[in-house]
């Protein structure tokens, strides 16, 4: 092969590397500006989607708070709450019970129990319920006996948040943002969930004590060393990346604790430091912690009582404050218990 021949074939070489070079620029052009074209048509469909929001809600979108927080804060509104409590009045005790929009059965038995204890020990004691917005395919219906039942009795209390067991951290946050807005006045709360007997006459003598402090004060059935469950199979799993700490703070347990009202708006300047975790009582122990509060144990311990042995002897239900039950009809029953004096321990 001589010189020239090589020299035509190396040419022809780099010939058709270079063809080769451009048919590959020009694929990653084409690429690209199929990209772009894409991203263009994509922001747009945003746009309109940002635009067309306003329609149907008029928030703004917010951030997804992910599986292990809740949606607070956020600019909840209330939308009934024409109650008198708090307004037109000054209870000692507001007894605040955390209830699902479609759970009437509940609300009623309560209402003619132990709700509807209204001068105790002669202090004014008020009892409202607080819901959020009912979801599901009856919503509007629900909406509509809600509004009803509220006309009968003027004790709901709703905010525009969608109810659910996951969202009961928000229920609480708003119930305190209720409280602090008209309840500064009043001098105590008890939250209460819906299926526990409370002793209403236990617990206005212990608020009473001179020992009970007047500010500063949370009490229920507390948890000093409460573990961050870490078994992705438990329903309050919570994984180190979400709470570093193997415990949580102290804090009194969901099923019924009571507040001075001086707390609800000091734990409203806590939240927005803490993310809003969805186990509302652990949360609560988080914003206390923060304030540098800590719970207080009731002086005995038989008068909160998370997981008892049934039936329940008369003797314990003297002494008792709040204790789970397992039935309206048990609730019911128990109560009726509770009001005979004759208790013998
Ligand atoms: C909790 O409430 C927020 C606000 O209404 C809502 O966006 C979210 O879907 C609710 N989450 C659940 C699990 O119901």
């Amino acid at each position: 092969m001589g010189l020239a021949q090589v020299g035509i074939a190396l040419k022809v070489l780099m010939e058709k590397k270079r063809r080769r070079l451009k048919r590959t620029f020009i694929c990653i052009l084409g690429a690209v500006a199929i990209f772009f074209i894409y991203l263009n048509c994509n922001q747009k469909l945003n746009l309109d989607r940002a635009n067309l929001a306003p329609l149907s809600s008029e928030k703004p979108q917010w951030e997804d708070p992910g599986p292990y927080h809740v949606a607070y804060p956020r600019n909840y509104k209330f939308i009934m709450d024409d109650t008198p409590t708090c307004k037109n009045t000054t209870p000692f005790l507001v007894l605040m019970v955390p209830v699902a929009p479609s759970d009437v059965a509940a609300r009623d038995t309560i209402r003619k129990t132990w709700g509807n204890e209204k001068l105790v020990l002669g202090q004014p004691v008020e009892t409202l319920f607080i819901l959020g917005r009912p979801g599901g395919a009856d919503a509007e219906q629900q909406q509509e006996k809600l509004k009803q039942e509220n006309l009968q009795h003027h004790d709901l209390i709703q905010s525009n948040f969608q109810d659910s067991y996951r969202n009961l951290t928000i229920k609480t946050m708003v119930m305190l943002e209720w409280l602090a807005t008209h309840c500064a006045e009043a001098s105590y709360t008890i939250k209460i969930d819906s299926d526990i007997l409370l002793h209403v006459p236990n617990l206005v003598k212990l608020l009473l004590d001179h020992r009970t402090a007047k500010q500063n004060y949370m009490t229920g059935c507390v948890w000093w060393n409460s573990p961050v469950l870490r078994n992705p199979f438990n329903k309050f799993y919570m994984p180190s990346s979400v709470i570093a700490e193997p415990q949580y703070p102290p804090y009194p347990l969901g099923m019924a604790y009571v507040m001075s009202l001086d707390l609800p708006s000091k734990i409203l300047v806590a939240a927005p430091h803490i993310k809003a975790i969805f186990i509302e009582d652990a949360y609560l122990g988080m914003c206390l912690k923060h304030l540098g509060l800590s719970p207080t144990n009731p002086p005995e311990s038989t008068m909160f009582i998370v997981d008892p042995t049934h039936p329940l002897s008369s003797c314990s239900l003297s002494k008792v404050i709040a204790v789970t039950t397992t039935s309206i009809s048990q609730m019911t029953s128990y109560w009726e218990r509770s009001r005979q004096p004759d208790a013998k321990c």
